[in-house]
């Protein structure tokens, strides 16, 4: 699953790009709330918990014009995105998603996280179960993270549809046309309410900052090399994949 405690490592991490990315999230708010902001009956009370708790943490004043987790979403980075038990399973009950990689919040909305991992091949199999568990025994104060990573030619943090692939990626330009889109996502047990926040952070670098860490080119060869089609498509890289390669290979050397 790879999960690890998030130890000493601060849940909300403000970077270079704070200024530009936190406008944009207000414009997509303001423009695209519907597709954006979802609630459920059940998130409200644990969004207003989180909401208190972003605030407290990032030391920003909460905009109380707006619904409580959609102030929170405006002062960071994050995504933001709450689970809570129920007969079924943990099920997604609210989320403020500005930067989606390849789905949709409406979509996901109220759904247990085995139905809202449909489109991922063996997660119901392999790990399903596992998140279940790890979820029921989350305690407060504990955080965990992961990580991800996917392999786009198209760098909008808005991204809900599958990529369109309309960049023409070649050998050549592959390192310029292609992003490292990674995903840091933290796991966190609200101590009021108990419900479970998943924070979702986007970063993303052209894969041409592979340069300086040849290491890091080379085993990402290797594993792609290794993995099922399955994988490079979930990866985004299936349509460029032989491209990919011959860049990675190219830095590794
Ligand atoms: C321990 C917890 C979790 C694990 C191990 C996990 C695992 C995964 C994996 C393996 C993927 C495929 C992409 C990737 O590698 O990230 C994925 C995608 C995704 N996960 Fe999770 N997940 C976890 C928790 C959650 C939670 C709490 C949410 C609630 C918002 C969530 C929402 C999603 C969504 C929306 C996708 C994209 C699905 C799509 O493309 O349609 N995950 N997850």
């Amino acid at each position: 699953m790879g999960l690890r405690p998030l130890g000493a490592e601060p849940i909300f991490v403000a970077d270079d790009r704070a200024g530009a990315e936190l406008a944009l999230r207000a414009h997509l708010f303001d423009t695209r709330r519907a597709e954006v902001l979802a609630v459920l009956p059940a998130g409200e009370e644990p969004a207003v918990e989180l909401a208190a708790f972003v605030s407290e943490h990032v030391a920003g004043a909460l905009d109380t014009a707006f619904h409580p987790l959609e102030a929170a979403a405006r002062l960071v980075q994050e995504d933001l995105t709450i689970v809570r038990p129920a007969p079924q399973g943990h099920v997604l009950v609210a989320g403020a998603v500005c930067f989606p990689s390849g789905w949709y919040l409406r979509e996901k909305l109220g759904r247990p996280l085995m139905g809202v991992h449909d489109p991922i091949e063996g997660y119901a199999e392999e790990i399903g179960a596992r998140v279940e568990r790890f979820f029921e025994r989350l305690e407060p104060d504990r955080p965990f993270r992961r990580r991800n990573w996917f392999l786009y030619d198209d760098p909008s943090l808005f991204q809900p549809w599958d990529p369109t692939n309309e960049v023409v990626v070649t050998a050549a330009n592959a390192g310029q046309r292609v992003f490292i889109r990674s995903e840091r996502e933290v796991m966190l047990r609200l101590s009021g309410t108990g419900a479970i926040v998943f924070t979702i952070r986007t970063q993303q670098v052209r894969l041409a900052s592979l340069r300086t860490r040849p290491d890091v080119a080379a085993a990402m060869a290797s594993y792609l090399r290794e993995s099922p089609e399955a994988v490079h498509r979930l990866k985004g890289v299936a349509p460029y994949l032989a491209e990919v390669l011959s860049a990675l290979d190219e830095m590794a050397a």
